[in-house]
C-alpha cells in the first residue's frame, strides 16, 4: 500500500519536514520522459559500443580465415613463424575505368539535386562508397583502384585511427549484402590544413582488394593537370543531407553542376577559395549543391568518346551552408594531385612503416629473421650495419610499433564506451529543459576542429543501432584445426558476445527505456543536497527496481539524473545475467529486476549509495 504520496510539479518547494513521517515525492512525468529518452540514448549507445567490439573480433576472424583458407590453397603464406604480411591477391582486372552502367534515366536533367534531390539508379555510380567510422557513416570517396579510395582528408580530423574505419560500396556484387572493408591505411596529404581546407584530399588502402563483379568499378584519374573548362555539367553524388541540417539520404542522390571559373568562385566565396587547390561547380542561382555527408565524394565530367569515361576531377570538400544563393559547393582539384596520387599508390609495402592493422595481424617470431620479412622489413631499410643485427632492430622496433598498436586498439574500445558515456550524458532537449546547468560534457574526442564557413557533419544524426552492422555469422568451430590463433579469437567472440548478450540481444525497435517512477524521500536530504529515492524502470518487457539518489532542485537534479541512467543500465544488465544464471539467482535485490509487471512502489528505506 502506498503511504502519503505527494505530487508535486517543478519547480519545487522546499521540501517539507514532517517530524517522524517520511515523506513522498513522485518526480514529475515530464521529466520522467526526458529520463526516458535519455535512458532510450544511452542503450543505443551501449548496443553500439557492444556491436562495434563484436564485429572488431568477428572481422578478425574472418581476415584470419580468409589467411588460412590461402594458405591450403597455396595462394597465400602459411600462418607460422616470420610469416609475411599475406599480400593480397590480385584482383581480376577492373575493365575499363569510369565506365557507367547505361542507365535508364538521363542524368543530365538540370532539377536532379542532392539537396533536396533525387535517387540515383542502381549502377549509376560503381566508384562510389561510403566512409563509416565505428559504423556509422561519415563521408563518401571514391574508387580509383582495387585496394584505394580517394576521399576529403577532413574525414579524418580527429579519428586518424585505420582501426575504426570501414568501407562499403554504393554497388555491391549482386544479390551480396553491403559488406564493411576494413581499412588498412589512412594517408591524408600531408599538406591538408584543416583550418582552410587547403589540399584537403585522403587516399584510404583498403585491407582487403574489392572484386570487379557485378558493376563495382573504378573512376578514372586525369591523365593531366587539363580540366574540363568552365561551364562543362559535370556530376556529384553521395548519400549527404538533403538539405542543410536536413536528414541523410537514404539511398544515393545524384546532380548535374557546371563547373565555375576561378574568377566567378573568387567572387562567390571571398579569399577562403584557394584556386591552386580548390575548385567550385553550381549554380549561383542556389538550389542544387552537395551537402553534409557528401564530402569525400566524386565530381566527374564525362569525357566524350565512342565510349564516355567518368573522369573524377573534384572531390566534395565544403560549402557555405548547402544550395545557398550565391554559394556554390567547393571541390579538391584532383588534377593538381596527380602525382602525389600516383606516388603513394605505387610505393612498395616495404616503403612505409607498417599499418596498426598489419601488425596486429603479424604474429611475431620469437626470434628475429635473418632477412626481416614484411611487415619488419621497412624498419631495416635505412639500417647501415651488418645484415644479423639489422634484421634483429628491425624486429625490435616492430614488436615495439606493435606494442603501441595494441595500446591504440584498447584506447578505441574505450573511446567506444566513452563515446557511449557522452551520448549517455549529454542533454537531450528535454534534459536542457530540466537541466540547464548540465553542460555537455568533454569535447567528443572525435569531433573535428569547426572552421565558420565549413559545413562539417561529421557526426550525422544517429540511426538505429542494430542496422549498421551487418550481421556476421561466425565461422563453425570445425575450421579452427590448422589455422593458428583462430580459436583463441573465437573465444575471445564468445566471451565478448556472452558479456554483451544482455543488450545485444534486444531487437532496436525495443530498445527504449522507460521510467516508470522515481518516488524520493523528502526526509532523506544528504549531504550533498539528494534525496534517497526508488526507481522503477522498463527494458521492453524487463522490469527493475533499484534505489538510488535523485536532486530535487533544477542544479541537483541535473548532477543526479545521467547517474540514475548508468545505474538503471546497470540494473538491466544484472537482470538479464541473473535471468541467464537461472531462477535462483533472480532474487529481487537492488539493481535486480522486480518479479511481475507495474506496481507502482512502495517505498521502503533504500540504500543511500549508489554504485
Ligand atoms: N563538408 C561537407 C561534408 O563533410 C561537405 C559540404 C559540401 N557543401 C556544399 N555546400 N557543397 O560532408
Amino acid at each position: 500500500m502506498l503511504p502519503p504520496v505527494l505530487l508535486l510539479l517543478l519547480p519545487f518547494p522546499a521540501p517539507p519536514s514532517v517530524d517522524g513521517h517520511p515523506l513522498y515525492l513522485h518526480l514529475p512525468p515530464s521529466t520522467l520522459q526526458a529520463l526516458s529518452a535519455q535512458g532510450t540514448k544511452a542503450l543505443q549507445a551501449a548496443q553500439r559500443s557492444a556491436q562495434w567490439a563484436v564485429n572488431r573480433v568477428a572481422m578478425e576472424i574472418q581476415h584470419r580465415l580468409h589467411e588460412c583458407r590461402g594458405c591450403a590453397n597455396h595462394t597465400a603464406p602459411c600462418p607460422g613463424p616470420a610469416r609475411p604480411r599475406p599480400q593480397p591477391q590480385q584482383p581480376a582486372a577492373p575493365g575499363p575505368c569510369g565506365e557507367r552502367r547505361p542507365s535508364p534515366v538521363n542524368v543530365t536533367r538540370a532539377h536532379g539535386r542532392i539537396v533536396g534531390g533525387s535517387a540515383a539508379p542502381p549502377g549509376a555510380w560503381p566508384w562510389l562508397v561510403r566512409l563509416q567510422l565505428g559504423g556509422q557513416p561519415l563521408c563518401g570517396g571514391v574508387l580509383v583502384a582495387a585496394s584505394w579510395v580517394l576521399t576529403a582528408a577532413h574525414c579524418f580530423a580527429g579519428a586518424q585511427n585505420e582501426l575504426l574505419w570501414t568501407v562499403t560500396l554504393a554497388e555491391e556484387p549482386r544479390g551480396e549484402q553491403a559488406e564493411e572493408v576494413p581499412v588498412n591505411r589512412i594517408l591524408p596529404h600531408p599538406k591538408f590544413d584543416p583550418r582552410t581546407f587547403h589540399n584537403d584530399l585522403a587516399l584510404v588502402q583498403l585491407w582487403t582488394p574489392v572484386s570487379w563483379a557485378g558493376a563495382v568499378r573504378p573512376v578514372c584519374l586525369p591523365q593531366g593537370p587539363r580540366e574540363p573548362p568552365a561551364g562543362t555539367a559535370c556530376a556529384i553524388a553521395g548519400w549527404g543531407a538533403l538539405f542543410e541540417d536536413g536528414p541523410e539520404a537514404e539511398a544515393v542522390r545524384e546532380a548535374r553542376v557546371p563547373l565555375l571559373s576561378a574568377d566567378t568562385c573568387r567572387r562567390a566565396l571571398g579569399s577562403e577559395l584557394h584556386p591552386s587547390s580548390m575548385l567550385c561547380a553550381g549554380y549561383l542561382a542556389g538550389g542544387i549543391d552537395s551537402c553534409q555527408g557528401d564530402s569525400g565524394g566524386p565530381l566527374t565530367c564525362s569525357e566524350p568518346g565512342p565510349r564516355p569515361r567518368e573522369v573524377l576531377y573534384g572531390v566534395t570538400s565544403w560549402g557555405d551552408g548547402c544550395g545557398e544563393p550565391g554559394k556554390p559547393g567547393v571541390y579538391t582539384r584532383v588534377a593538381v594531385f596527380k602525382d602525389w596520387l600516383q606516388e603513394q599508390m605505387s610505393a612498395t609495402p616495404s616503403g612505409r612503416e607498417p599499418s596498426c592493422r598489419e601488425l596486429l595481424a603479424w604474429d611475431p617470431p620469437g626470434e628475429p629473421q635473418a632477412d626481416s620479412a614484411p611487415p619488419c622489413a621497412f624498419y631495416s631499410r635505412v639500417c647501415p650495419g651488418p645484415a644479423v643485427a639489422c634484421a634483429r632492430l628491425a624486429h625490435q622496433q616492430c614488436l615495439q610499433r606493435r606494442r603501441r598498436c595494441e595500446l591504440r586498439s584498447l584506447a578505441h574500445t574505450l573511446l567506444g564506451l566513452l563515446r557511449g558515456a557522452q551520448d549517455l550524458l549529454g542533454p537531450s532537449p528535454g534534459m536542457r529543459r530540466l537541466a540547464p546547468g548540465l553542460a555537455r560534457p568533454a569535447l567528443s574526442l572525435l569531433e573535428p576542429p569547426r572552421h565558420p564557413a565549413r559545413e562539417q557533419r561529421l557526426h550525422p544524426g544517429s540511426r538505429a543501432a542494430g542496422a549498421r552492422f551487418p550481421k556476421r555469422t561466425p565461422e563453425p568451430r570445425e575450421e579452427a584445426s590448422g589455422c593458428p590463433g583462430l580459436e583463441t579469437l573465437q573465444q575471445k567472440l564468445a566471451t565478448l558476445q556472452g558479456a554483451h548478450a544482455w543488450i545485444l540481444q534486444v531487437p532496436s525497435e525495443h530498445l527504449a527505456m522507460d521510467f516508470h517512477e522515481v518516488l524520493a524521500d523528502l526526509g532523506s536530504k544528504t549531504l550533498s543536497g539528494l534525496f534517497r529515492a526508488w526507481v522503477r524502470a522498463g527494458l521492453g518487457d524487463r522490469h527493475v527496481v533499484f534505489g538510488g539518489l535523485v536532486g530535487l532542485e533544477p542544479a541537483t537534479m541535473a548532477r543526479s539524473l545521467p547517474r540514475l541512467l548508468v545505474q538503471a543500465l546497470h540494473a538491466f544488465r544484472s537482470a538479464a545475467l541473473a535471468e541467464a544464471a537461472g531462477p535462483q539467482m533472480g532474487a529481487r535485490q537492488s539493481g535486480g529486476p522486480e518479479r511481475k509487471g507495474h506496481h507502482p512502489l512502495s517505498p521502503q528505506i533504500p540504500s543511500a549509495r549508489g554504485p
